[in-house]
C-alpha cells in the first residue's frame, strides 16, 4: 500500500545591509557590533582580495588592529587571493578557503569575513556555504557591483566547465558591510562598470530612479562621490526589495527578472574570455535587449535611446564585437546566439528573458526571435561610436540623439 507524508515548513533569513566608511578604523563600531551582536568569542577568519589590498597595503594590519582593539578572535593573519574573476576560474582557490576553514576550527557558530570585490565574494561565499554544509558569512563587498547588488544577495559560485557560475549555493549571508570610501580606488571601468546593475534595477523597477542616473550621469562618470553612494544605495534598496517580495529568493521558477541583459552578458564574458568584465558585459548585454525589445515593438523610440544615450554618457560601451561572430549561427558555440540556449539550460524550465515595456515597467517572454536578435546587434554595431559631451543633458537626451541611424520597429 504506497503512503505518503507530506513535508513542508518555511525558514526566515534576516540580515543587515550597512552602509559606513572606514570600516576597519578602531573608531567604527559596525563590524564589532556586526560579530559581537551574536557572541563575542566567536572566531573570525579574514580572506582579502589581493586587488584591494594593492590600493590599500594597510588594510590587513588595520583588520588585525581592530580585531585586537575590539577583543574579537580573529583566527589567523588575513588570508590573501587573487581577485577579479581569474579567482573564480581555478578550483584550487575553493580549496584553499576550505583548507583555513579546516585548518582553524572555523565552524558553524565562527566567521568567514570576505572583503573584496563580487568575484571574490562569490567563490569564498560558495567555500564557506560548502563547508560544514554552510558557516556563517560576512561579505565586506569593494567594488561598486558587488555593494550594489551582488554581495548585497543570496548567490555564491564559481565558474565550471567554461560556463559562468556553474558550481553555487542558495546561501543568504550573515551581513553585508558596505565602506563607501573603499570604492574611490578602483579603476575607472570597474567604478562605472556596476553602474550598470544600477540601470538594469531602474529599468526593470523604478523610472525615478533611472531619471536620477540621467540627471547624475556626467557627476557618476567623474567619479562624484555621494551620487555613488545614492546610486549604490538605492540599487541595493531595489534589488533587496526584489529578493524579499518576489516570493521566489532562491528561484525554483523559471523566472529571473534581475538577470535582465545578463544571457548575453554572460556569454560576451565567456567569449571575450572575461577581459570584459561582468558590469561592462551587463551594459551591452541590456542595451541589446532593449534593441531587441525596441525592435520588437514594444519599447518606445524615446525610451531605446535614453538606455543608450545613458550608457554612452556613463562611458560603457553597448557593443562588442565578438557580438558579430558566428551570428548567423546559433548552435556555434562561439556564437552569441547561443548564450540564449546556456541561460536556458543554466535556469532550467521554460526559456524567460525580461525585456522591456518602457522605463521601468519590465516584460517577459518565453522566445526570442534569433535573426532580430541577430539584427539588433547589427543595430548596435551600426551605432556610430559615441563621444560624451557636455550637451548631452537628460532632459535633451531624446531630441539630441547622437545617432544618425533609426531603428524601425518590426511588425
Ligand atoms: N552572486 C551574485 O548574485 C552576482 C551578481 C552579479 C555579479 N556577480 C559576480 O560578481 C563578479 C564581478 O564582481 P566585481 O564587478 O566586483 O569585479 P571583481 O570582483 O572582478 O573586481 C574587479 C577588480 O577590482 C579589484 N578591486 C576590488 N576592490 C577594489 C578597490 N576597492 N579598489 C581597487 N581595486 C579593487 C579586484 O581585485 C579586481 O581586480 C563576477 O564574477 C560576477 O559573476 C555575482
Ligand atoms: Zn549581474
Amino acid at each position: 500500500m504506497p503512503r505518503t507524508l507530506e513535508q513542508s515548513f518555511q525558514v526566515r533569513f534576516s540580515y543587515a545591509v550597512e552602509f559606513t566608511s572606514q570600516l576597519f578604523d578602531t573608531s567604527n563600531s559596525v563590524f564589532a557590533r556586526t560579530v559581537g551582536r551574536h557572541q563575542p568569542a566567536s572566531k573570525l577568519l579574514v580572506v582579502m582580495d589581493a586587488g584591494l589590498i594593492a590600493h590599500h597595503p594597510d588594510l590587513p594590519t588595520a583588520v588585525a588592529h581592530y580585531c585586537q582593539s575590539h577583543q574579537l578572535h580573529l583566527v589567523a593573519p588575513v588570508m590573501v587571493l587573487p581577485g577579479g574573476e581569474g579567482v573564480k576560474q581555478d578550483p584550487i582557490h575553493v580549496s584553499l578557503v576550505q583548507d583555513a576553514v579546516n585548518a582553524h576550527g572555523i565552524d558553524r557558530h565562527s566567521f568567514v569575513v570576505v572583503v573584496g570585490g563580487g568575484a571574490l565574494i562569490d567563490l569564498v561565499g560558495y567555500a564557506a556555504a560548502t563547508a560544514h554544509r554552510g558557516v556563517r558569512l560576512i561579505r565586506v563587498p569593494t567594488t561598486v557591483l558587488s555593494q550594489n547588488d551582488s554581495a548585497v544577495g543570496v548567490k555564491n559560485s564559481v565558474n565550471a566547465y567554461g560556463k559562468k557560475n556553474w558550481l553555487g549555493t542558495f546561501a543568504p549571508p550573515f551581513a553585508v558591510l558596505n565602506d563607501l570610501q573603499l570604492l574611490e580606488t578602483l579603476e575607472d571601468r570597474d567604478w562605472l562598470g556596476g553602474l550598470s546593475e544600477a540601470v538594469k534595477v531602474a529599468l526593470l523597477k523604478d523610472g525615478e530612479f533611472f531619471a536620477f542616473l540621467e540627471a547624475h550621469a556626467d557627476a557618476l562618470r567623474t567619479r562624484n562621490l555621494q551620487s555613488m553612494e545614492h546610486a549604490v544605495y538605492r540599487c541595493a534598496e531595489l534589488h533587496l526589495n526584489h529578493i524579499a517580495t518576489s516570493g521566489d529568493a532562491f528561484e525554483q521558477g523559471s523566472s529571473r527578472p534581475l538577470d535582465f541583459g545578463h544571457w548575453a552578458a554572460h556569454k560576451l564574458e565567456a567569449l571575450t574570455d572575461y577581459s570584459l568584465r561582468h558590469g561592462e558585459a551587463v551594459a551591452i548585454g541590456i542595451a541589446l535587449d532593449s534593441t531587441y525589445a525596441h525592435l520588437r515593438g514594444w519599447l518606445p523610440e524615446n525610451d531605446w535611446r535614453r538606455i543608450i544615450a545613458l550608457f554612452q554618457r556613463l562611458g560603457l560601451a553597448v557593443f562588442h564585437p565578438m557580438m558579430l561572430h558566428s551570428l548567423e549561427d546559433a548552435s556555434h558555440p562561439h556564437s552569441l546566439l547561443h548564450g540564449l540556449q546556456e541561460f536556458r539550460e543554466h535556469l532550467g524550465g521554460q526559456l524567460t528573458i525580461m525585456l522591456l515595456d518602457g522605463i521601468g515597467q519590465g516584460r517577459e517572454v518565453h522566445e526570442m526571435d534569433l535573426d532580430l536578435v541577430a539584427r539588433s546587434v547589427r543595430h548596435l554595431a551600426s551605432l556610430p561610436p559615441h563621444s560624451v559631451s557636455d550637451s548631452a543633458q537628460p532632459t535633451q537626451a531624446q531630441e539630441d540623439s547622437p545617432w544618425t541611424t533609426t531603428a524601425t520597429p518590426a511588425r
